[in-house]
């Protein structure tokens, strides 16, 4: 018999259970949720009240959320990121690569980290030529020889001790750890890039990495346990940085390098130091731009990009009408011209920074731009563009107390030189193909460069990465970045005018069609579909060349915008598993 007090109980009971959902759906309101048959679901929209991540991977985001969440502040979060994606993220994410970070803190201080990789001291000009002097295919790309000196552990241990709130390097490395120990889900997308690499990986390796499965495919849901790549990470958690440049790791390295013929020595990784730099701070009418400042062509180029087009009345012409592109395309063209012949190594060249973002300069750059007429690019060499993935990845964050932190970070195309260090499950990467192998010959983006970014000892390489951070009215605004090799500074460019000119959204501006132009090949490449046959064959008439680009892609951008509400909106790119995580 049911008695009075139960009934209560009972109907309590179905109260709760009949609001549960209606919470959910509250929440999900606020959220476009793509689930991923299983694997991971991804937050591609989000809005959160205090502080958000976005990275290319769900469980990086929330690893970095969770740091947020136990005080940490987005330097913190930024440090927990990059390992989560070493471990959760292989064709991009990295300890065996490098990166650059842009910080903004509340104060409105601003720095920014170069984590670059560095040739080694045995790199020398003509290396990857041969004896007639004509580069050999793949070299910098593909194997030893290809690896520049890794900048990541050194680049966190420095982030770490200037600017950690939690100060508990243990507590940043510990998720990634177990997540190489206990293992992680592949999803589609990473299954099928192993699958695809397979022959690669063994053909560049001198044993069989974790990478390569036995028998058979790796399969979407199928787990990926890196048992080499724990033991690393519990070094670098108990050593810190002495744990990756010394002891096991380091001799795993140099061991690794001498079987496959590769050129880094024990005093190339005692050697590596990250570098304080100042970054690339411009204006575009109400809004300051941050960015990364050389070795990265990144912050100069979009201060140019922006420059360029900024008397002209984007908004009225509208989002992708053929005037729009024109002249966005033009200034593109300008800028990647003087990326090649300006930009290098602020260590080993002069690079006239004041000069190239000049607005006299600028305007002087643009007077011979005809809005009716394409400006043909003089041909120095074809460029042979874009044929290799462009594997770098980005992730954006901003904390609780409004820091806010824009990561590039990269094992320049996907998985690097698809060398794995025997016994310590990392990829290294080929960034050596960022030098010029010979001077005006175009690297794998197809990009050329001259004196300033040739090949010497210790030198960085240059960079397209542009970690990007944006206030409005001196606030701030945006946190916003993208991999895509040539195509990221283009990308952001694009990303900033749909939110700042055509009053998108993140995730909109984020999910948004794009182009890109680099000078050189003379041409607007665009994603497929980005333009209607009208809008082509408008450009066609001005005489653009106009093409889709090999993948059909371009760039898988991270950005967060803060709302006029003080919310905050995260767009996580749809191109990938990208995903977004807040509170
Ligand atoms: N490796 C691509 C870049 O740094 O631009």
């Amino acid at each position: 018999m049911i008695i009075p007090q139960n009934i209560t109980k009972i109907l309590l009971f179905i109260l709760i259970i009949t609001l549960i959902p209606l919470v959910g759906c509250k929440q999900e309101k606020a959220k476009e949720v793509v689930k991923d048959e299983l694997v991971y679901p991804q937050n591609k929209k989000l809005i959160s009240d205090k502080a958000m991540v976005v990275s290319a991977h769900p469980l990086a985001s929330k690893v970095g959320m969770d740091i947020l969440k136990k005080g940490g502040n987005a330097v913190d979060a930024a440090i927990a990121v990059q390992m989560a994606l070493g471990v959760t993220y292989p064709v991009a994410g990295n300890i065996g690569g490098g990166g650059f970070m842009v910080i903004r803190m509340n104060d409105g201080t601003v720095d920014a980290l170069d984590y670059r990789e560095k040739a080694p001291l045995a790199a020398h000009r003509d290396m990857y030529l041969d004896t007639l002097g004509n580069v050999i295919p793949r070299l910098s790309l593909d194997g030893h020889l290809a690896v520049g000196v890794p900048g990541t552990i050194d680049g966190m241990a420095k982030a770490f001790d200037k600017y950690s709130q939690l100060k508990n390097w243990k507590t940043l490395i510990k998720p990634s750890w177990d997540l190489a120990k206990d293992g992680i889900l592949l999803t589609e997308r990473e299954a099928n890039g192993l699958n695809r690499t397979k022959d690669r990986f063994e053909e560049f390796n001198t044993s069989r990495p974790v990478f390569v499965k036995e028998n058979g495919e790796w399969t979407k849901g199928e787990k990926l346990v890196q048992s080499d790549l724990a033991r690393t990470y519990e070094l670098i958690h108990d050593k810190g940085r002495a744990g990756f440049y010394e002891g096991e790791v380091a001799d795993e390295l140099v061991a690794e390098m001498k079987a496959g013929g590769g050129i880094i020595t024990h005093e190339d990784l005692a050697q590596y130091e990250a570098q304080w730099r100042n970054p690339i701070v411009s204006k575009y009418k109400n809004y300051e731009i941050i960015s990364m400042a050389p070795p990265s062509s990144g912050g100069i180029a979009l201060t140019q990009m922006l420059g360029m087009v900024e008397e002209y009345p984007l908004k009225d012409w509208g989002f992708h009408s053929p005037q729009t592109i024109h002249v966005m395309a033009e200034a593109e063209r300008r800028a990647y011209a003087d990326r090649a012949k300006h930009l290098g190594d602020p260590d080993f060249y002069d690079v006239p920074v004041k000069e190239l973002m000049d607005k006299d300069y600028l305007k002087e750059r643009m007077s011979n731009f005809n809005p009716n007429a394409a400006s043909p690019s003089d041909v120095i060499q074809a460029g042979v563009f874009l044929k290799e993935s462009d594997q770098t990845t980005h992730f954006s964050i901003i904390d609780a107390e409004g820091n806010a932190v824009s990561v590039t970070t990269t094992l320049n195309t996907g998985y690097g030189s698809k060398v794995v260090v025997s016994g310590a499950g990392f990829f290294l990467n080929n960034e050596m193909d960022d030098l010029s192998a010979k001077v005006g010959v175009p690297n794998v983006f197809g990009l050329i460069g001259e004196e300033a970014n040739a090949i010497q000892p210790g030198k960085r390489m240059l960079s397209s990465m542009t970690p990007t951070i944006a206030t409005k009215d001196g606030k701030l605004n945006m946190v916003i970045g993208t991999p895509g090799g040539s195509t990221i500074i283009t990308s952001v460019f694009q990303v900033f005018l749909n939110v700042s000119e055509f009053g998108m959204g993140m995730s909109e501006a984020v999910n948004a069609p794009r182009f890109h132009h680099q000078w050189l090949p003379d041409q607007i490449f665009t994603e497929k579909d980005a333009f209607t046959q009208e809008t082509v064959s408008a450009l066609e008439k001005l005489g653009h060349k106009v093409g889709v680009r090999g993948s059909g892609k371009i760039g898988r951008f991270e950005g967060i915008l803060v709302l006029p509400d003080g919310k905050l909106e995260g767009g996580a790119d749809i191109r990938g598993d990208d995903s977004a995580s807040g509170y």
